[in-house]
């Protein structure tokens, strides 16, 4: 698929932010805990929310889609989700936690999603076995046994989100309490604990770096509604500030947005906060800035190829360290093809701003490179085509008709 972008156009107006992927999709994985029905209220249409629900439709569970709202019951038949499916999300690796819990084994093919880094799966691994599963690997399929899970101690090296939250979920079930020490703090990771809890669930001080999870014998029906997505926020309020526009940003949670907010303001550009949304406009010229990407609350990594489109028109010399995933940096190739001036060592890039980009036939490495093109798009002079442009459907719902009621010139080809 692809996109045509005409630039460079100023962005103004509002526009409704969707429920947030990276939350969604672990409580979809979570939603075959619960012995009960489930439902999930503003599901947004993109492609990984698609996949996960193909996957747990699979394992045996019915679910059933209308208008944003799904409803989800039944005990999974199948412990071995497929593996055309699976290797497409990254997130395929999240059901493991909760069919471990609920069929006492649980199998997984090691995982596929967005082509950054090498992406292990050891710490989500380490939990299940501290909570007495034993692991098998053969043939790059992984498979976790354990009759009935026990509560424990689970030390992460470092904070992943992801084995955080398969953890948090084995552990719901298991008999006794877990505690997860140098969990990871991101908004995903306390929404889940607290749509576990709407089960029934006994998970505290989700947000903090020790979570407790009491184990419970079984978890019974919800109605559950996502925290918005705080990476599509930003990615309007970069584009917003790129296109030196000046754009609203609804259903926003601004306490999630701390780090984009204070990047955007040390580059210059205006950042209004109100209850639930936020105002980004920018009339001077883009400040060169310094970023480093860290677990939250630092910067998000699913925003870095983002602000880098942005900063390629700055006056100076701006530095971005990549420090959560290694090879990150699939966006710059083509970010050198509209005229950006980037040179990196190692996970650092430096981008020296050029007066104005211009227009190129460009392809979407990943979800958020994709991104990271539109906002370049944006801002470049002429005409812009952005090749497999089907990663961006992944996590960003209806964004070229968000886009275009911006005021964009962007269509679909
Ligand atoms: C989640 C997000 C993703 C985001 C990332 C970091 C979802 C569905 N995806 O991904 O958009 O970019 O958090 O904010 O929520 N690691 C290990 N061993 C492990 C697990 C992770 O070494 O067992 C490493 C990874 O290779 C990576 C780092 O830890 O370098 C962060 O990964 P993690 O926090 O687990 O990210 P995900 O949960 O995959």
């Amino acid at each position: 698929m692809r996109i045509m972008v005409w630039g460079p156009t100023r962005l103004s107006g509002q526009v409704m932010v969707s429920a947030a992927k990276n939350a969604i999709l672990p409580i979809l994985a979570a939603s075959m805990l619960s012995s009960g029905t489930v439902v999930i209220k503003k599901v947004p249409a993109i492609r990984d929310v698609h996949i996960m629900m193909a996957l747990i439709q699979q394992m045996g569970l019915e679910v059933e889609h209308a208008e944003g709202i799904l409803t989800i019951k039944g005990t999974p038949q199948n412990i071995l989700p497929d593996y055309d499916l699976s290797r497409q999300i990254r997130a395929s690796f999240l059901l493991m936690g909760p069919l471990l819990a609920r069929c006492g084994q649980a199998k997984a093919f090691l995982p596929g999603g967005c082509a950054i880094g090498t992406r292990p799966v050891d710490l989500h691994l380490k939990g299940f076995e501290a909570l007495g599963a034993a692991i098998q690997i053969t043939g790059g399929c992984v498979t976790a046994t354990a009759p009935r899970l026990q509560g424990n101690y689970v030390y992460l090296d470092f904070p992943s989100v992801g084995a955080t939250e398969n953890i948090m979920m084995a552990a719901a079930l298991a008999q006794g309490t877990t505690y997860i020490e140098n969990a990871a703090l991101e908004p995903e990771v306390v929404d889940l604990a607290a749509f576990i809890n709407s089960m029934g669930g006994r998970v505290s001080s989700a947000g903090s770096n020790v979570i407790r999870i009491e184990g419970v014998a079984g978890l019974g029906d919800t109605a559950y509604s996502p925290i918005p997505d705080r990476i599509e926020a930003g990615t309007y309020m970069v584009a917003a500030a790129a296109s030196g526009g000046e754009v609203i940003i609804n259903n926003v949670i601004p306490e999630h947005l701390k780090a984009t907010t204070a990047k955007l303001l040390e580059s210059g550009a205006q950042v209004k906060e109100g209850p639930d949304f936020i105002k980004v406009s920018r009339g001077q010229e883009i400040k060169p800035v310094y970023i480093k990407t860290l677990p939250y609350p630092g910067f998000p990594t699913d925003m870095q190829a983002q602000f880098m489109a942005y900063l390629c028109s700055a006056g100076g010399s701006s530095i971005i360290t990549e420090s959560v995933f290694e090879n990150r940096f699939m966006h710059i190739g083509q970010l050198l093809r509209m005229g950006a001036q980037i040179t990196t060592e190692g996970r650092t890039a430096v981008i020296r701003g050029v007066p104005q980009l211009s227009g190129a036939t460009v392809k979407a490495t990943d979800l958020r490179a994709g991104a990271a093109l539109l906002i370049a798009a944006i801002t470049a002079h002429g005409q812009t085509i952005i090749e497999d442009s089907e990663h961006i459907d992944r996590g960003y719902e209806n964004i070229v008709y968000k886009l275009n009621r911006l005021g964009a010139n962007i269509y679909h080809i």
